[in-house]
């Protein structure tokens, strides 16, 4: 089956202010920092035109293909290429080098036929007007993309109903709040039946009651409507809850592209958890436990927690990833232990986010989850 999205080996160079490197040819006669603006008219001529001078790459070569129906998120830390990818896709930005195609029509040959196909929500979109009622604006837009009377009135009672904006459809769009104008958006972008939508971090202003009525929206749209979802986000949990699969991005390259659960563990092969039990002393017959657990196939170790006054508070057991571990609670049960608490620690998408991005390694006590 075609993609629905495709880019090979994108790149996207920006002119930039900042000092250039010394001694790389295609910066020299840029404004850079002390001492290095041109020297010559064609040197200004060069600036200027924008030919030459100091870039930075926003992208360096990014290789997606996202399947029909899916909904993909893309993360990644400030600059790091996300709304530039959108809006080459979109057609508002150029790219440098490598294709990027939307059900194999090329975004920089086809603009047109490109755009029939995707709506991109983007946060500085605008085009509404404060004098107009939000039904009013809509009413303008179904007239400028040439959808019949009964067609737009139709499509409209249907997405002011679907977005939760019905009762103050005849409300003044200047009345609106962040979260009613970003609904306002996505009726705009789903006037016009396109199969693609593009979002650029849909839930960014959002109170947390208004961002996953916008998820469940976007769900919805996904498993109702079989939209092909493309959205950058910041929020993790976001991703993890709606995308089928996520990309991280990092400095204008494709770090990992998995679903949100391999991204997860690929970080990790083992599992980490602690037992803890009613307070028992810690005697040979612990001791004999502690061994039997540790010979089991899979366990890589298991840590007694004793304090000074030899009282058995737990254990904490690191375990291969996919390791079955009634084996070991069994063994515990049998040597009468009463289990009081077991936290697991396996990393979340936020820790596997930072490792990806080299912000910090994993270590299993900074982050735990009670499983009971
Ligand atoms: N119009 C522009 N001119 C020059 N540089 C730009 C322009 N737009 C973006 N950049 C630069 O390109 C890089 C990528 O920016 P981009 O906005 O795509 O990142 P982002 O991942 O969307 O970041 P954020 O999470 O902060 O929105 C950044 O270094 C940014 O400064
Ligand atoms: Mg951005």
């Amino acid at each position: 089956m075609e993609n629905a999205i495709e880019t090979i080996a994108l790149v996207k160079r920006y002119p930039t202010n900042a000092p250039p490197r010394r001694n790389v040819s295609d910066i020299r006669g840029g404004f850079g920092g002390r001492g290095v603006g041109p020297t010559s008219f064609s040197g200004i001529i060069r600036v200027l035109k924008g030919t030459k001078g100091p870039f930075i790459e926003a992208l360096r070569g990014i290789d997606l293909k996202i399947k029909e129906g899916e909904v993909f998120g893309l993360l990644g830390p400030n600059g790091a290429g996300k709304t530039t990818l959108i809006k080459i896709l979109c057609t508002l930005v150029i790219h440098d080098e490598g294709e990027a195609y939307i059900y194999g029509l090329d975004v920089k040959k086809e603009p047109s036929k490109v755009l029939r196909n995707l709506q991109a929500v983007l946060p500085e979109s605008r085009g509404f007007s404060w004098r107009l009622t939000g039904r009013q604006n809509l009413e303008f837009y179904s007239l400028l993309y040439g959808l019949r009377d009964r067609e737009a009135k139709e499509r409209i009672d249907y997405l002011l109903d679907f977005t939760g904006l019905k009762d103050r459809a005849y409300d003044g769009y200047q009345r609106y709040s962040t979260g009613m104008q970003r609904k306002l958006l996505l009726c705009r972008a789903l006037l016009q039946d396109s199969h693609i939508l593009l979002f650029d971090e849909p839930s960014a202003g959002l109170d947390p009651n208004s961002a996953a009525e916008f998820r469940s929206m976007l769900r919805r749209l996904s498993r109702d409507e079989k939209k092909t979802i493309f959205l950058s986000t910041h929020n993790l949990y976001e991703a993890q809850d709606i995308c089928d699969r996520i990309a991280i991005i990092d400095r204008g390259i494709i770090t990992a592209c998995d679903t949100p659960d391999n991204i997860r563990n690929m970080t990790v092969d083992e599992k980490v958890f602690n037992v803890m039990f009613l307070d028992m002393v810690f005697n040979d017959d612990m001791t004999k436990m502690v061994n039997q657990l540790s010979e089991i196939i899979g366990v890589r170790g298991a840590m007694p927690e004793v304090d000074s006054d030899g009282v058995f508070h737990g254990l904490t057991i690191h375990a291969d990833k996919d390791l079955d571990i009634s084996t070991i609670l069994d063994i515990i049960i049998k040597r009468g232990l009463k289990i009081r608490i077991i936290n697991s620690k396996e990393p979340t998408l936020e820790d596997a986010f930072m490792i990806i991005t080299n912000r910090q390694q994993w270590h299993p006590s900074e982050n735990t989850n009670q499983t009971r």
